[in-house]
C-alpha cells in the first residue's frame, strides 16, 4: 500500500500548511446519476440550474468532448455556473483535464480560488498510478490553502488505462481525498488495444454458444445453438469494486454511449449496480431517469430487506423465510439494501413516498 510511503499517522495531515483537514471517512452522498454537462456550450449551461434538485450530481465536465478551441471557455463557463447557481441538495463535479495536458494546470489554479468551496469532487481523467493522485493532492491543498477553503475537495479517479486497472488498489490508497472511481470503457478500450469501437456497453461478437447436440454420441455441428452475449466490462468493473470497497470509497459504472438504445444501457448499469457500484455518468437527460431507477433498491427488494432484519432479531442464528434460509450474512446484504434506500429517500421524496408505502403495508398485514 502506497499509504505505507508515508508513516500513517502522518496519512490525515494537510499536504499544506493551511489547507483543510482530510477526511478520514468519504461520506455517502446519493450519486446515482452523474451528469455531464458541457459548460462552454450557453444552450446545455443555460439548463444547469433548472437541473438541479433533479439528478444527484452536476458534472461540469473539461476533458474530452471539449473541443481544443472551447477549452477555456468551458473552463470559464463552469465558473460562472458555479458562481451563480445555488446547487441546493446537488453536488458539483468537474472532469479536468489529463494530467499530461497543456490544459490542466489552469483548470486546477482557476477553479480552486474561484468555485472551490461549491466543488465537490474533481474527476481526473486517465490516471496511471497512485503518483498521478499523489500530484493532485499536493496541488489541492496548495491551492485551497492559498484559497483559505475549510472543506477538502476530493478526488474521483476514471480507471481507463490498462496501468491505471493494474495499479486499481494504490490508486484507490493514494489519498484520504479519494471518493471513488469510474470506469472509462472507451479511453480503455483503445489503451487496452480491444477490438471494439463503442463507448461502453456490450458487443455481438463477444459470446459463449451452447454445445452442439449429440446424437448417438456424435455432434451435430450444423444445428443452430443459442449464443449469449457476454459483459465485455464484467472484469474491470469486479476489480474496482474490490479495491474501493476496501478502501472505504465509491464505484461507479462510466459512459453509455448510445444514447438511444436505452434498454441496453439499463441492463449495463444494473449488472454494474448489482456487482456493488452506487452509480453511473449520464450523458443525456434521459439517462437520469435511467440511473435513478437503476441504483435505487427496488421496492421490493427493500420490503424483503426489511422482513430479513425484522426476523433476524440480534443478528445471530439462522431463521428460515419463505423456504430459504437467512443467516448473519444474508442479514448483511440485507443492512445494505435498508440503509442505501434510507440514504436515497432523504433526497429522493418519491422514492421515500414508495417506500414508506411498503411500510405501511407490512404494518398493516402484521
Ligand atoms: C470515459 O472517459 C471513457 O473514456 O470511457
Ligand atoms: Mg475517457
Amino acid at each position: 500500500m502506497t499509504a505505507a510511503s508515508r508513516s500513517p499517522k502522518d496519512f490525515f495531515r494537510p499536504l499544506a500548511v493551511g489547507a483543510p483537514t482530510p477526511l478520514r471517512e468519504i461520506p455517502a452522498r446519493p450519486s446515482r446519476a452523474i451528469h455531464f454537462f458541457d459548460p462552454s456550450n450557453p444552450k446545455m449551461a443555460a439548463k444547469v440550474p433548472d437541473m438541479v434538485g433533479t439528478v444527484d450530481v452536476l458534472l461540469g465536465n473539461l476533458e474530452d468532448a471539449i473541443k481544443a478551441d472551447n477549452k477555456e471557455a468551458a473552463r470559464e463557463g463552469l465558473v460562472r455556473i458555479a458562481q451563480e447557481t445555488d446547487f441546493g441538495p446537488t453536488q458539483l463535479w468537474t472532469r479536468i483535464n489529463a494530467l499530461d495536458s497543456p490544459w490542466v494546470l489552469d483548470d486546477l489554479t482557476t477553479l480552486v480560488p474561484a468555485i472551490g468551496d461549491k466543488l465537490d469532487v474533481i474527476m481526473v481523467p486517465k490516471v496511471q498510478g497512485a503518483e498521478d493522485i499523489h500530484y493532485v493532492d499536493r496541488i489541492l491543498a496548495q491551492l485551497e490553502a492559498k484559497a483559505g477553503l475549510e472543506k477538502p475537495i476530493l478526488v474521483h479517479a476514471i480507471l481507463e488505462t490498462a496501468r491505471g486497472v493494474a495499479n486499481v488498489e494504490e490508486i484507490c490508497g493514494a489519498s484520504p481525498r479519494m471518493q471513488g472511481l469510474s470506469l472509462g470503457p472507451a479511453d480503455l478500450a483503445a489503451d487496452r488495444r480491444m477490438k471494439t469501437t463503442r463507448v461502453g456497453g456490450g458487443h455481438p461478437g463477444y459470446l459463449v454458444r451452447e454445445d452442439p447436440p449429440r446424437l448417438d454420441g456424435v455432434a451435430n455441428l450444423e444445428a443452430s445453438r443459442a449464443t449469449y452475449q457476454q459483459d465485455l466490462w464484467h472484469y474491470t468493473i469486479a476489480r474496482m469494486v474490490d479495491a474501493c470497497a476496501m478502501h472505504g470509497i465509491y464505484p461507479y459504472y462510466g459512459p453509455f454511449g448510445d444514447i438511444s438504445d436505452t434498454t441496453a444501457c439499463e441492463d449495463q448499469f444494473r449488472n454494474a449496480f448489482l456487482l456493488g457500484c452506487v452509480g453511473t455518468w449520464s450523458l443525456h437527460p434521459k439517462q437520469i431517469a435511467i440511473a435513478n431507477r437503476v441504483f435505487s433498491p427496488s421496492v421490493e427488494d427493500v420490503a424483503h430487506a426489511r422482513r430479513v432484519v425484522a426476523a433476524m432479531g440480534d443478528g445471530t442464528g439462522a431463521v428460515m423465510l419463505d423456504g430459504k434460509m437467512e443467516d448473519d450474512a444474508s442479514l448483511k446484504q440485507c443492512l445494505v439494501m435498508v440503509e442505501l434506500a434510507e440514504q436515497l429517500a432523504a433526497v429522493d421524496p418519491e422514492l421515500k413516498q414508495q417506500y414508506d408505502a411498503i411500510a405501511g403495508d407490512e404494518q398493516s398485514e402484521a
